[in-house]
């Protein structure tokens, strides 16, 4: 087991549903497994559409009902992201294709799914669905998000 930091990203379209959400739960988990030192959650979205925006009500109400308090504030994937971050996990297929074709070809390793270690799919949309959406999304997370957790360390 090593001691250096996992730094991950999560990406979705407009960084205020999915992303936030992975990003919320993905800290409770790790600090909830000891490990709330070493990994570095941070969220961006390929769109601009809500920059500077706090999370999707729905998110939050999730994230509330798990006990956690969400505060952050959207922004758009930037080049530097792609050095700063181990780990760069899309939400669905369009924001893999979005993020590999602005990644260095170095790089591209970096760029995966958030389903890979489970399903594979894609993380649906829920923006202009219900609350069930989002309590769906994260039922989907979980498993996967523990997965890359089991995987890193
Ligand atoms: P997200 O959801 O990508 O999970 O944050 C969306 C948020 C906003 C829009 C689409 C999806 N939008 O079209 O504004």
């Amino acid at each position: 087991m090593g001691t250096d930091q996992v730094r991950v990203l999560f990406v979705c379209l407009g960084n205020i549903c999915r992303s936030p959400m992975s990003e919320g739960l993905m800290r409770t988990l790790a600090t909830s497994r000891g490990l709330g030192e070493r990994l570095v959650c941070d969220s961006a979205g390929t769109a601009a559409y809500h920059l500077g925006e706090p999370a999707d009500a729905r998110t939050r109400a999730l994230l509330r009902s798990r006990g956690i308090d969400y505060h952050g504030r959207a922004r758009q994937v930037q080049s530097d992201d792609f050095e700063r971050f181990d780990w760069i996990l899309a939400m669905d297929r369009s924001n893999l294709d979005a993020l590999k074709r602005r990644c260095p070809p170095s790089l591209q390793d970096r760029v995966r799914m958030v389903l890979e270690p489970t399903s594979g799919r894609s993380v649906q949309d829920p923006y202009y669905g219900s609350e069930d959406g989002f309590e769906r999304n994260a039922e989907e997370l979980v498993p996967a998000l523990n997965a890359w957790i089991d995987q890193w360390f």
